[in-house]
Protein backbone atom coordinates (compact mmCIF):
# COMPACT_ATOMS: atom_id res chain seq x y z
CA UNK A 1 0.00 0.00 0.00
CA UNK A 2 1.22 3.43 -1.06
CA UNK A 3 1.13 5.04 2.42
CA UNK A 4 2.30 8.59 1.66
CA UNK A 5 -0.53 9.48 0.77
CA UNK A 6 -2.78 8.75 3.76
CA UNK A 7 -3.78 11.61 5.86
CA UNK A 8 -7.01 12.50 7.25
CA UNK A 9 -9.28 13.42 5.08
CA UNK A 10 -11.32 16.21 7.68
CA UNK A 11 -9.48 18.78 10.02
CA UNK A 12 -10.61 18.22 13.90
CA UNK A 13 -10.89 19.54 17.03
CA UNK A 14 -8.37 18.04 19.36
CA UNK A 15 -6.49 16.75 16.48
CA UNK A 16 -3.33 14.65 17.56
CA UNK A 17 -0.90 16.04 14.69
CA UNK A 18 1.28 17.57 16.93
CA UNK A 19 1.88 14.57 19.47
CA UNK A 20 2.18 12.22 16.88
CA UNK A 21 5.85 11.59 17.54
CA UNK A 22 5.47 11.82 21.19
CA UNK A 23 2.27 9.16 20.52
CA UNK A 24 4.70 7.20 18.68
CA UNK A 25 7.65 7.30 20.92
CA UNK A 26 5.50 5.63 23.77
CA UNK A 27 3.96 2.77 21.82
CA UNK A 28 3.85 -0.69 22.72
CA UNK A 29 6.66 -2.65 20.98
CA UNK A 30 4.20 -5.33 19.74
CA UNK A 31 0.48 -5.78 20.16
CA UNK A 32 -2.39 -7.80 18.57
CA UNK A 33 -5.39 -5.59 17.86
CA UNK A 34 -5.42 -1.58 17.44
CA UNK A 35 -8.33 0.14 19.42
CA UNK A 36 -9.42 3.75 18.73
CA UNK A 37 -12.69 4.77 20.92
CA UNK A 38 -12.37 8.14 19.87
CA UNK A 39 -11.37 8.27 16.51
CA UNK A 40 -12.31 12.15 15.44
CA UNK A 41 -10.14 12.86 12.09
CA UNK A 42 -7.89 9.89 12.75
CA UNK A 43 -4.51 11.59 12.84
CA UNK A 44 -3.24 8.65 14.64
CA UNK A 45 -4.95 5.32 13.02
CA UNK A 46 -3.72 7.22 9.40
CA UNK A 47 0.25 7.85 10.75
CA UNK A 48 -0.13 4.02 12.01
CA UNK A 49 -1.83 1.84 9.85
CA UNK A 50 -2.31 -1.08 12.31
CA UNK A 51 -3.23 -3.85 10.45
CA UNK A 52 -6.20 -5.43 12.59
CA UNK A 53 -7.83 -2.26 13.77
CA UNK A 54 -11.48 -0.85 15.18
CA UNK A 55 -12.44 2.54 15.05
CA UNK A 56 -15.06 4.21 16.81
CA UNK A 57 -16.74 7.85 17.42
CA UNK A 58 -20.05 9.05 18.73
CA UNK A 59 -20.48 11.38 16.00
CA UNK A 60 -22.70 9.18 13.29
CA UNK A 61 -22.04 12.08 10.32
CA UNK A 62 -18.09 11.70 10.79
CA UNK A 63 -18.32 7.97 11.16
CA UNK A 64 -20.96 7.77 8.08
CA UNK A 65 -18.14 9.57 6.24
CA UNK A 66 -15.17 6.91 6.93
CA UNK A 67 -17.91 4.44 6.01
CA UNK A 68 -18.22 5.70 2.50
CA UNK A 69 -15.38 6.55 1.72
CA UNK A 70 -14.74 2.58 2.77
CA UNK A 71 -17.73 1.15 0.60
CA UNK A 72 -18.35 3.34 -2.08
CA UNK A 73 -15.58 5.62 -2.61
CA UNK A 74 -16.12 6.46 -5.91
CA UNK A 75 -19.49 7.39 -5.23
CA UNK A 76 -18.38 9.82 -2.55
CA UNK A 77 -15.43 11.24 -4.63
CA UNK A 78 -18.39 11.94 -7.64
CA UNK A 79 -20.92 13.67 -5.24
CA UNK A 80 -17.72 15.77 -3.63
CA UNK A 81 -16.43 16.81 -7.14
CA UNK A 82 -19.66 18.00 -7.79
CA UNK A 83 -19.94 20.45 -4.94
CA UNK A 84 -16.69 21.91 -5.85
CA UNK A 85 -17.66 22.17 -9.29
CA UNK A 86 -20.95 23.84 -8.39
CA UNK A 87 -19.51 26.12 -6.09
CA UNK A 88 -21.10 29.49 -7.01
CA UNK A 89 -19.57 32.86 -8.01
CA UNK A 90 -20.99 33.63 -4.25
CA UNK A 91 -19.27 30.93 -2.67
CA UNK A 92 -20.26 32.32 1.04
CA UNK A 93 -24.63 32.12 -0.57
CA UNK A 94 -23.37 28.68 -1.77
CA UNK A 95 -22.09 27.21 1.45
CA UNK A 96 -24.85 28.80 3.47
CA UNK A 97 -27.39 26.45 1.41
CA UNK A 98 -25.43 23.11 1.59
CA UNK A 99 -24.70 24.05 5.16
CA UNK A 100 -28.93 23.87 4.94
CA UNK A 101 -29.04 20.75 3.11
CA UNK A 102 -26.61 18.77 5.28
CA UNK A 103 -28.56 19.56 8.34
CA UNK A 104 -31.69 18.73 6.96
CA UNK A 105 -30.14 16.08 6.10
CA UNK A 106 -29.02 15.34 9.58
CA UNK A 107 -32.86 15.67 10.74
CA UNK A 108 -33.65 13.03 8.62
CA UNK A 109 -31.16 10.73 9.21
CA UNK A 110 -29.97 10.02 5.78
CA UNK A 111 -26.57 8.94 6.00
CA UNK A 112 -25.58 8.24 2.78
CA UNK A 113 -23.09 9.47 -0.04
CA UNK A 114 -24.54 12.68 -0.35
CA UNK A 115 -24.35 13.41 3.74
CA UNK A 116 -20.61 12.22 3.60
CA UNK A 117 -19.73 15.18 0.92
CA UNK A 118 -21.63 17.38 2.08
CA UNK A 119 -19.79 16.64 5.64
CA UNK A 120 -16.13 16.99 4.16
CA UNK A 121 -17.18 19.85 2.02
CA UNK A 122 -18.81 22.05 4.59
CA UNK A 123 -15.25 20.92 6.54
CA UNK A 124 -12.80 22.17 4.68
CA UNK A 125 -15.16 25.58 4.08
CA UNK A 126 -15.85 26.52 7.43
CA UNK A 127 -14.41 28.91 9.66
CA UNK A 128 -11.23 27.39 11.02
CA UNK A 129 -12.52 23.67 10.62
CA UNK A 130 -13.90 23.32 13.42
CA UNK A 131 -17.27 20.87 13.56
CA UNK A 132 -19.70 22.71 16.15
CA UNK A 133 -22.92 21.94 16.58
CA UNK A 134 -25.59 23.81 18.12
CA UNK A 135 -28.06 22.47 20.67
CA UNK A 136 -30.31 20.99 18.58
CA UNK A 137 -27.96 19.07 17.03
CA UNK A 138 -27.18 21.44 13.72
CA UNK A 139 -23.72 22.25 12.54
CA UNK A 140 -23.57 25.93 12.69
CA UNK A 141 -19.81 27.08 12.00
CA UNK A 142 -19.53 30.06 9.31
CA UNK A 143 -18.23 30.16 5.86
CA UNK A 144 -14.08 30.54 5.98
CA UNK A 145 -14.00 32.94 2.53
CA UNK A 146 -11.85 30.44 0.73
CA UNK A 147 -12.32 27.93 -2.20
CA UNK A 148 -10.09 24.92 -1.78
CA UNK A 149 -10.50 21.25 -3.55
CA UNK A 150 -12.41 19.35 -0.92
CA UNK A 151 -10.63 16.33 -1.47
CA UNK A 152 -7.26 14.81 -2.58
CA UNK A 153 -9.08 11.85 -4.95
CA UNK A 154 -5.70 9.29 -4.56
CA UNK A 155 -5.68 9.78 -0.50
CA UNK A 156 -9.65 9.19 -0.74
CA UNK A 157 -8.86 5.89 -2.51
CA UNK A 158 -5.73 4.62 -0.69
CA UNK A 159 -7.50 5.70 3.09
CA UNK A 160 -10.57 3.10 1.20
CA UNK A 161 -7.99 0.47 0.42
CA UNK A 162 -6.94 0.64 4.16
CA UNK A 163 -10.21 0.64 5.55
CA UNK A 164 -11.09 -2.52 4.53
CA UNK A 165 -9.04 -4.26 7.12
CA UNK A 166 -11.21 -2.03 10.03
CA UNK A 167 -14.07 -2.30 11.77
CA UNK A 168 -15.81 0.97 12.20
CA UNK A 169 -18.42 1.94 15.05
CA UNK A 170 -20.45 4.78 15.72
CA UNK A 171 -21.76 4.24 19.40
CA UNK A 172 -20.21 5.16 22.89
CA UNK A 173 -16.29 3.94 23.66
CA UNK A 174 -17.22 1.89 26.24
CA UNK A 175 -19.30 -0.32 23.83
CA UNK A 176 -16.20 -0.08 20.86
CA UNK A 177 -14.00 -1.30 24.15
CA UNK A 178 -16.35 -4.27 25.12
CA UNK A 179 -13.88 -7.04 23.18
CA UNK A 180 -10.50 -5.74 23.88
CA UNK A 181 -8.33 -8.38 25.42
CA UNK A 182 -5.00 -8.91 27.06
CA UNK A 183 -2.06 -7.90 24.28
CA UNK A 184 -4.68 -5.26 22.99
CA UNK A 185 -3.26 -1.99 22.30
CA UNK A 186 -5.95 1.02 23.21
CA UNK A 187 -5.09 4.72 22.26
CA UNK A 188 -7.75 6.69 23.90
CA UNK A 189 -8.20 10.41 22.91
CA UNK A 190 -11.38 11.70 24.43
CA UNK A 191 -12.49 15.15 24.38
CA UNK A 192 -10.36 17.21 26.77
CA UNK A 193 -11.17 17.89 30.38
CA UNK A 194 -12.28 21.33 30.90
CA UNK A 195 -9.38 23.70 31.86
CA UNK A 196 -11.52 26.18 33.36
CA UNK A 197 -14.39 23.56 34.53
CA UNK A 198 -16.79 27.14 34.19
CA UNK A 199 -16.21 27.24 30.39
CA UNK A 200 -16.76 23.23 29.80
CA UNK A 201 -16.39 22.96 26.20
CA UNK A 202 -18.23 20.13 24.40
CA UNK A 203 -17.73 18.80 20.82
CA UNK A 204 -21.37 16.65 20.65
CA UNK A 205 -24.70 17.61 21.00
CA UNK A 206 -23.93 14.78 23.82
CA UNK A 207 -21.15 16.60 25.52
CA UNK A 208 -18.42 14.78 27.42
CA UNK A 209 -19.22 15.60 31.02
CA UNK A 210 -16.92 15.30 34.47
CA UNK A 211 -18.76 11.50 34.70
CA UNK A 212 -18.07 10.43 31.12
CA UNK A 213 -14.18 11.31 32.18
CA UNK A 214 -15.14 9.06 35.34
CA UNK A 215 -16.50 6.46 33.42
CA UNK A 216 -13.66 6.50 31.12
CA UNK A 217 -11.01 6.42 33.92
CA UNK A 218 -13.48 3.05 35.16
CA UNK A 219 -12.91 1.76 31.48
CA UNK A 220 -9.21 2.45 31.80
CA UNK A 221 -8.45 0.40 35.12
CA UNK A 222 -10.89 -2.27 33.57
CA UNK A 223 -8.73 -2.63 30.54
CA UNK A 224 -5.56 -2.93 32.57
CA UNK A 225 -7.00 -5.84 34.70
CA UNK A 226 -7.57 -7.51 31.37
CA UNK A 227 -4.36 -6.89 30.26
CA UNK A 228 -4.77 -4.31 27.75
CA UNK A 229 -1.97 -1.88 26.44
CA UNK A 230 -3.40 1.42 27.12
CA UNK A 231 -2.36 4.88 25.81
CA UNK A 232 -4.52 8.03 27.17
CA UNK A 233 -3.86 12.18 26.37
CA UNK A 234 -5.53 14.69 27.74
CA UNK A 235 -5.16 18.39 29.15
CA UNK A 236 -2.68 18.30 32.10
CA UNK A 237 -5.81 19.08 34.53
CA UNK A 238 -6.23 18.86 38.11
CA UNK A 239 -9.35 16.33 37.41
CA UNK A 240 -6.97 13.85 35.11
CA UNK A 241 -4.32 14.03 37.73
CA UNK A 242 -6.89 12.85 40.35
CA UNK A 243 -8.65 10.07 37.84
CA UNK A 244 -5.44 8.57 36.87
CA UNK A 245 -2.62 9.71 39.44
CA UNK A 246 -1.13 7.16 42.72
CA UNK A 247 -1.94 4.02 40.33
CA UNK A 248 1.17 2.92 39.42
CA UNK A 249 0.46 4.67 35.62
CA UNK A 250 3.06 6.28 33.79
CA UNK A 251 2.38 10.13 33.62
CA UNK A 252 4.24 11.92 31.04
CA UNK A 253 3.42 15.75 30.45
CA UNK A 254 4.17 17.72 26.93
CA UNK A 255 3.97 20.93 26.11
CA UNK A 256 1.96 21.57 23.06
CA UNK A 257 0.36 24.71 21.08
CA UNK A 258 -3.23 24.91 21.27
CA UNK A 259 -4.37 25.59 17.19
CA UNK A 260 -8.31 25.52 18.09
CA UNK A 261 -8.69 27.96 20.63
CA UNK A 262 -9.91 31.84 20.00
CA UNK A 263 -8.35 32.78 23.36
CA UNK A 264 -4.54 33.67 21.99
CA UNK A 265 -3.39 33.34 26.09
CA UNK A 266 -4.52 29.83 26.03
CA UNK A 267 -2.45 28.62 22.73
CA UNK A 268 0.35 27.06 24.65
CA UNK A 269 -0.30 24.68 27.00
CA UNK A 270 0.20 21.33 28.81
CA UNK A 271 -0.91 17.76 27.71
CA UNK A 272 -0.41 14.46 29.49
CA UNK A 273 0.55 11.38 27.89
CA UNK A 274 -0.70 8.45 30.38
CA UNK A 275 0.37 4.70 29.68
CA UNK A 276 -0.91 1.60 31.90
CA UNK A 277 2.73 -0.55 30.75
C1 LIG B 1 -10.33 14.88 20.97
S1 LIG B 1 -11.43 14.26 19.78
C2 LIG B 1 -10.43 13.04 19.01
C3 LIG B 1 -9.43 13.66 18.09
C4 LIG B 1 -8.62 12.65 17.29
N1 LIG B 1 -7.62 12.00 18.10
C5 LIG B 1 -7.96 13.29 16.09
O1 LIG B 1 -6.74 13.20 15.93
O2 LIG B 1 -8.67 13.90 15.29
C6 LIG B 1 -12.62 13.40 20.69
C7 LIG B 1 -13.70 12.65 19.90
O3 LIG B 1 -14.54 11.93 20.83
C8 LIG B 1 -15.85 11.85 20.29
N2 LIG B 1 -16.77 11.49 21.41
C9 LIG B 1 -17.38 12.30 22.31
N3 LIG B 1 -18.08 11.59 23.21
C10 LIG B 1 -17.92 10.27 22.89
C11 LIG B 1 -18.38 9.04 23.45
N4 LIG B 1 -19.16 9.01 24.55
N5 LIG B 1 -18.00 7.88 22.85
C12 LIG B 1 -17.21 7.90 21.74
N6 LIG B 1 -16.75 9.04 21.15
C13 LIG B 1 -17.09 10.21 21.73
C14 LIG B 1 -16.07 13.18 19.64
O4 LIG B 1 -17.06 13.10 18.64
C15 LIG B 1 -14.66 13.51 19.09
O5 LIG B 1 -14.53 13.15 17.73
Amino acid sequence: MNNSYITPFVKWAGGKRQLLLQIKERMPEKYNNYYEPFVGGGAVIFELLPANALINDINKALINAYRQICNTPETFLKAVNKLDKEMWEDGKEYYYSLRDHYNDKLMRAEYDAELAALFVFINKHCFNGLYRVNGKGLFNVPYNNTRIVSVDENAIMEISKYLQGVMIMDGDFEVACKEAKKGDFVFIDSPYAPLNPASFESYTKEGFDIESHQRLANLFDELTDRGCYCMLTNHNTELINELYGGKGYKMDVVSVKRMINSDASNRVGEEIIICNY
